[in-house]
């Protein structure tokens, strides 16, 4: 291990470091609460900030550092990514989606507000995701361009959106495990991917092989995030996750827990998290904090 290596902090305090700086770079680029229509940037801020694991802020700064990104630009990329997904809790929260009423242990914006500052909420945090993007100077205009689709695609049909979509249309029916991990890949993994890769692409143009072994680093840890996200559904209490539990079963959703089952669940994260850390092998040591963060998504507690 070099000198730089073992100087490096622990995974806490560099992981508090990074929340710190997403939750200030958050509150530069929102709309002031102040300014007009307040109420719809109040909520914005309301749902965003003071909240959240931040997990896909993390992978933007982790694959951001392994590939020399330079501050603002990961800020922004990390920006972007945390945007779609809270863009995509307060839809999901929303009465027509799974009518959640907690929501990072707060009242959820329909609630908070009503449904239709709901509604106005997620659009604007999507536009202004793309905004904070296309706001990178420090990026190359073509990269730049490459970045901004690759968000796309994560959010809308062929990612976030067409899972959800899937997922709606799943109530109450039996999935085979290949329709299962297709509704997870799409809804949860496609935006922790392109967190991944938008942090590297921040930093500089990829080869082929690198970006092969990250999109199957992220790959692993995408399906890993939303197979713990439905054993915590089934095991955790609410007052821990922040949001309601035991919502799937309730709602009849199936999952990794109601199709596999409790124990083989567990052990597929297991088997993703190993996935994830082969991944890496090209990265060496310097993919540290990705293999640190793949260990976190499956051993997270919330
Ligand atoms: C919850 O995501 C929704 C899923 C995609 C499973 P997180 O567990 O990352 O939620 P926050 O951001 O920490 O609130
Ligand atoms: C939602 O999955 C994923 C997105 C918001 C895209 P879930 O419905 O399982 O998320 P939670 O459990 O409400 O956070
Ligand atoms: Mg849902
Ligand atoms: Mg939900
Ligand atoms: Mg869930």
């Amino acid at each position: 291990m070099s000198a730089s290596m073992s100087a490096q902090p622990d995974f806490r305090t560099w992981m508090e470091g990074v929340q710190a700086r997403t939750e200030d770079a958050l509150g530069r680029f929102l709309p002031d609460a102040a300014s007009v229509p307040a109420k719809l940037h109040e909520a914005m801020r309301y749902t965003t900030l003071g909240g959240g694991k931040r997990v896909r802020p993390l992978l933007a700064y982790a694959a951001g550092e392994l590939f020399g990104a330079l501050d603002d630009a990961v800020a922004r990329a990390a920006c972007a990514v945390e945007m779609i997904h809270v863009y995509s809790l307060v839809h999901d929260d929303m009465p027509c989606m799974d009518d959640d009423a907690l929501r990072r242990g707060k009242p959820t914006v329909h609630v908070a507000y009503d449904e239709a500052t709901a509604l106005l909420v997620g659009d604007a945090l999507q536009a202004q995701a793309f905004e904070v993007l296309a706001g990178s100077e420090e990026v190359a205009p073509a990269r730049l361009v490459q970045m901004l689709r690759l968000l796309a695609e994560a959010a809308g049909t062929k990612g976030m959106c067409g899972g959800q979509a899937i997922d709606l249309d799943s109530v109450g029916i039996s999935l085979s495990l290949e329709e299962l991990e297709r509704m997870h890949q799409l809804k949860t993994g496609a935006m922790l991917r392109v967190s991944v890769l938008l942090g590297a692409l921040a930093g500089r143009e990829l080869s082929a092989p690198e970006l092969q072994a990250l999109k199957d680093y992220a790959r692993a840890i995408g399906l890993a995030f939303q197979v713990v996200d439905d054993v915590l559904d089934a095991t955790a209490d609410s007052a821990t996750l922040g949001k309601t539990a035991g919502k799937d079963a309730a709602a009849n959703k199936p999952t990794y827990v109601s199709i596999l089952g409790l124990a083989p669940s567990k052990a597929l994260a297991e088997q993703l998290r190993q996935q994830a850390h082969q991944a890496l092998a090209p990265f060496g040591e310097q993919a540290l904090r990705l293999r640190e963060l793949a260990d976190l998504i499956v051993q997270r507690k919330a």
